[in-house]
């Protein structure tokens, strides 16, 4: 089983962007390495990839080779309907995932584009964000 991690804008800048929200130092390496053991340890094959432009990140999607897809896809998810178009047109299963809790933020937050066609949504778990989503995703697709 093959699972695609995709991060969309500034995602990349967790431990030093609004840490009073996102976590401070050593944040972003304490996600990464949660998702990467929570792999080896379910025995499936990831890849990551973190990208800022929207059309892009609509690219990766529609050619992904994977089983499933674990996506934050940052301010996007409040604004895309190319990336819900491009999820949708990849048939892929998905999970959305946010490291802050999104619905104690500011209004527009509680609007995604994303998560009625989601798999699921996992959001507000810090450093487990990457790593429940994953788990949650593996457990969805070999039930179905
Ligand atoms: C985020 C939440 C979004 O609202 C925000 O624009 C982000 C990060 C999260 O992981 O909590 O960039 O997706």
């Amino acid at each position: 089983m093959k699972i695609l991690l995709i991060e969309g804008p500034l995602l990349d800048k967790i431990g030093e962007r609004e840490p009073e929200i996102y976590g401070g130092k050593g944040t972003r390496e304490k996600l990464i390495s949660a998702f990467n053991e929570k792999a080896a340890l379910l025995g499936v094959e990831t890849e990551s990839v973190s990208e800022y432009c929207e059309g892009a990140l609509a690219k990766i999607i529609v050619n992904a080779k994977c089983d499933g897809i674990v996506i934050n896809p940052g301010a996007y998810t409040h604004t895309s309907v190319l990336l819900r178009d491009a999820l949708l047109c990849s048939k892929i299963p998905f999970i959305e995932a946010h490291i802050s809790n999104v619905f104690e933020r500011e209004e527009f937050r509680r609007k995604s584009y994303l998560s009625d066609v989601a798999v699921k949504v996992v959001y507000g778990l810090g450093t487990a964000t990457y790593s429940t989503a994953l788990e949650s995703l593996v457990t969805f697709l070999k039930a179905n």
